[in-house]
């Protein structure tokens, strides 16, 4: 089947190059010619493991890019929408790139399926599928939400603990089963809903794990002054099986270009409806305070100032396995270092590049062994296998002060005999 994907951000290219692995005619179009370029000459334009390879194994036999939208319409049998829903002023989510690209789809494309993928509010496909009815065309709405982590993104999307369609008729819901057959074949769930009830899947989703990251970060600050181990509450509630041991994982707080974003537009749209999702709006502000706490606890080892001192930070992105810098907390953490008078070295396997155009005030180190030198204190942002591994007592004396904050959990307290350890939750 040809299937035609606008938009090669992460969700776009993701899912367009497994969808042409696992069968399928896929086109892939963006409006950005050098994505395009880049993408045609075999350069990804994200780092996500895996998905290399996968482009080059169907590049000009199932897969193709292309900044012409009428070739990439030609004959699809339908069109997945994968283009940005940032955050708007208001807190709303911003779909102005979601009915630009059904602007020029339309010009082309007149009968067939839209299937909406990019994360939008509760309703949005009803309200596009209302604004099709103003043009002269023949066109499916569906909704079909992605729940791919970044840095995992391959084995969510061929392995998927299910795949959610909202369908508002027969011939919908026949398309998405003709898309998903692979894998459905392989014994995985697909969820037929409608298409209001699919799109709430995707910011509930969300909204819950964001919470339960919450959760643990506030629990965490709590056994710091009660004197318990926040690792061993982690596994202990996770054991339980209506808790769950995922996303119990302690941290500087959750970042990235899903949960804030969208635990933001789920409260801004139950507030517009006057009922506001009063957990929600909780774990948005506890997120944030999360920053200056991380802020704090790093003073704390500098008697409250850090002006002129200079500080190695292992980590920018804002978890491991990506390079993406979206409102990762270690950008917000070193902002407000630097703020604070700070001297930073930093480093990271991935993010440098995109951190630079964000954080361009601190210096980039080619290793960790260069981010460490001369330093006073290296505080680890990101979960890094590499930051995890490193030799830190091989390294000691070109340390100049001998402080490791932790701000992930990553570290074994026990090798490290020439440091002072900070961590989280534990005492
Ligand atoms: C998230 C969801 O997990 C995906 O299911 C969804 O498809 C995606 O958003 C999306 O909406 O597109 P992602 O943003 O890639 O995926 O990252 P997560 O692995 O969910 O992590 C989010 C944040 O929570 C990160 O900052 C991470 O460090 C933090 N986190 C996660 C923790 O601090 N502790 C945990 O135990 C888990």
């Amino acid at each position: 089947m040809k299937l035609c994907f606008i938009g090669t951000g992460y969700v776009g290219l993701v899912s367009g190059t497994v969808l042409s692995d696992l069968g399928h005619e896929v086109v892939c179009y963006d409006k950005d010619p050098c994505k395009i370029e880049s993408l045609n000459k075999g350069i990804c334009p994200i780092y996500e493991p895996g998905l290399e390879e996968i482009i080059k194994r169907n590049y000009n036999i199932r897969l193709s890019f292309t900044n012409d939208l009428k070739k990439a319409l030609e004959n699809a049998k339908a069109v997945f929408i994968a283009v940005n829903t940032p955050e708007a002023e208001d807190g709303n989510a911003d779909l102005s790139f979601v009915y630009q690209a059904l602007d020029n789809i339309t010009q082309v494309y007149k009968e067939g399926t839209i299937i909406i993928k990019s994360t939008v509010p509760p309703k949005t496909c009803s309200k596009v599928k209302e604004y099709l009815s103003k043009f002269n065309v023949n066109l499916n709405v569906i909704s079909n939400p992605e729940f791919l982590k970044e840095g995992h993104a391959i084995k969510d999307f061929i392995a998927p603990e299910r795949i959610v369609i909202g369908a508002e008729n027969e011939d919908s819901k026949n398309i998405a089963n003709e898309i998903y057959k692979p894998l459905i074949n392989r014994g995985h769930k697909i969820l037929l809903t409608d298409t209001t009830t699919a799109e709430m899947i995707k910011y509930a989703s969300n909204s819950f794990l964001a919470i339960k990251v919450g959760f643990i970060n506030e629990i965490s600050n709590l056994c710091e002054i009660v004197g318990a181990n926040v690792e061993d509450l982690s596994y202990g509630i996770g054991l339980d099986s209506r808790i769950g041991e995922k996303f119990l994982k302690v941290g500087p707080g959750f970042g990235g270009s899903c949960f804030p974003k969208d635990i933001m537009a789920l409260s801004y749209l139950a507030e517009n409806y006057g009922d506001p999702l009063l957990l929600v709006k909780t774990v948005i502000q506890s997120n944030n305070a999360r920053i200056e706490r991380m802020v704090q606890k790093i003073l704390n080892v500098f008697g409250g100032s850090i002006k002129g001192r200079t500080l190695s930070a292992l980590g920018l992105a804002y978890k491991a396995k990506t390079d993406d810098v979206r409102s990762s907390p270690a950008i917000a953490i070193l902002k407000r270092l630097k703020e604070l008078g700070a001297s930073i070295k930093a480093f990271d396997p991935k993010a440098m590049q995109k951190a630079e155009s964000v954080l361009p005030e601190v210096k980039y180190c080619h290793s960790i062994e260069d981010a460490i030198k001369d330093t006073e204190c290296i505080v680890i942002l990101t979960e890094w296998e590499e930051f995890k591994n490193f030799d830190y007592e091989y390294y000691k004396d070109t340390v100049k002060g001998k402080v490791i904050i932790d701000l992930r959990n990553i570290l074994n307290k026990n090798s490290l005999n020439s440091y002072k350890y900070i961590s989280l939750g534990r005492s």
